[in-house]
């Protein structure tokens, strides 16, 4: 959910020839996906993952970076970050994805670094910076880049936070188990 410009399922149908359906709400995302991923047979799906319909069911649902990722704090505390709109909208999709599983299905969240505000060169003239803010039960980040002359683009997300006990908490009211991370230690697994 949340399959981006397509990265991590190219990697894993190199891996093997898993059967993936790809859901974004984003349309230029897909675009990208589709380019990358032509060689493939992926079904690519425009929709918002809370809308997707609850009549088929899947043995894996992976987010890597997308609707929801995970973060490791200062290398002690996971925090979980959403981007629906509020506490209660997350739980509800989590409802969703646990239907969406076959029994034993699993739900896999990758583990990303901390989100913190950092500013580095990406070619000899632009720049990208991060800016992060916290306020209440939410995280606003600003991406932007910038040449010399000023700003080129910018993107401004809100996402809602969960720290580790609520995090836990909210996969376990609605069923899930925590198996917790697996063994490469970058991705966070519940099992429905
Ligand atoms: C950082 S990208 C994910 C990268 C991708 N997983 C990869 O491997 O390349 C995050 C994506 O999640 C999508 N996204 C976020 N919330 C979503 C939602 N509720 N439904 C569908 N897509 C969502 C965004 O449009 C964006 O394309």
């Amino acid at each position: 959910m949340g399959i981006g410009t397509g990265l991590l399922t190219e990697q894993m149908l190199q891996v093997q020839d898993y059967e993936i359906t790809g859901v974004d709400f984003s349309e230029e995302m897909l675009v990208k996906a589709q380019t990358r991923l032509s060689d493939y047979n992926v079904k690519l799906l425009n929709l918002d993952i809370r809308d997707y319909p609850e009549n088929e069911s899947f043995q894996s649902i992976i987010s890597s970076g997308g609707a929801i990722c995970i973060s490791h704090q200062d290398n002690k505390q996971y925090r979980l970050y959403s981007y629906c709109d509020d506490k209660l909208d997350h739980i509800k999709l989590l409802r969703k994805l646990y239907n969406l599983l076959e029994d034993n299905g699993l739900l896999i969240i990758s583990i990303q670094g901390e989100h913190k505000d950092y500013s580095k060169a990406i070619s000899e003239d632009i720049t990208y910076s991060q800016e992060i803010n916290h306020s209440g039960d939410y995280m606003t980040k600003w991406y932007t880049f910038s040449n010399e002359e000023g700003i080129l683009a910018r993107q401004f997300v809100k996402l809602v936070v969960f720290d580790e006990i609520e995090m836990i908490n909210s996969f376990t009211e609605v069923g899930f188990k925590s198996l917790g991370v697996d063994t490469s230690n970058k991705f966070y697994v519940f099992q429905r």
